[in-house]
């Protein structure tokens, strides 16, 4: 099963502020399995508390997250020490988030037993800084530039019917007609 990333609605156009004084509160076990989520993290997220415990953290991750900024934060975690820093985290109805993000430690009697996290409210001109600055990241880790096209609703149809048929994703066979017609024309 591949993502749905070709959407009509345009739902990953909207974004979910969270309200001033807020608090979106979560703790973990050791590998990000969520054991609590307060009503504020349900409310933002879209999903129901219900729907959040047990289920992995990465069920909110945004697209637009370069992979090196998880990577800093399980190995700041890790260590014990506290990380801090930008997050865009994706609702279950695809749209958006911002937070500014703080994960540190549980300990029981001295011992590493999961991880908490609070997340805040971020200023507008912040977010604009750090879209930009993932953008960049996320273009030069992994290649992936984030675009949108106006195609012709024909293309559109035969390009969704092409999807389901041959079970890749659109942008995969996009891909793929692209890097055959470059080798044709450029050899
Ligand atoms: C306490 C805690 C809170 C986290 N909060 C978020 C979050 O808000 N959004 C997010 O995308 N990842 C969050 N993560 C990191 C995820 O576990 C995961 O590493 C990340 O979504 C990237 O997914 P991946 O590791 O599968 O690539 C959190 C991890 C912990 C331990």
């Amino acid at each position: 099963m591949h993502k749905k990333i070709i959407d009509k609605t345009f739902n990953m156009f909207w974004e979910t502020e969270v309200p001033e004084g807020e608090v979106i509160i979560s703790r973990t076990d050791l590998k990000g399995i969520i054991t609590y989520a307060n009503e504020t993290f349900a409310k933002i997220s879209g999903y129901s508390v219900d729907e959040l415990i047990g289920k992995p953290h990465n069920i909110i991750r945004h697209p637009d997250m370069p992979k090196s900024v998880f990577k800093n934060l399980w190995e700041t975690i890790k260590q014990g020490k506290k990380w801090e820093g930008y997050i865009k985290n994706l609702r279950k109805d695809k749209g958006y988030y911002w937070v500014k993000t703080e994960i540190s430690g549980i300990y029981k009697n001295g011992q590493l037993i999961g991880y908490k996290s609070m997340r805040y409210k971020m200023p507008q001109e912040l977010k604009k800084q750090m879209q930009d600055i993932y953008d960049i990241k996320r273009e030069q880790e992994e290649g992936n530039v984030r675009v949108v096209i106006y195609i012709n609703k024909k293309t559109y149809d035969r390009l969704n019917k092409l999807s389901k048929k041959l079970n890749k994703h659109p942008v995969e066979i996009l891909e793929e007609a692209v890097e055959n017609f470059y080798y044709i024309q450029e050899g």
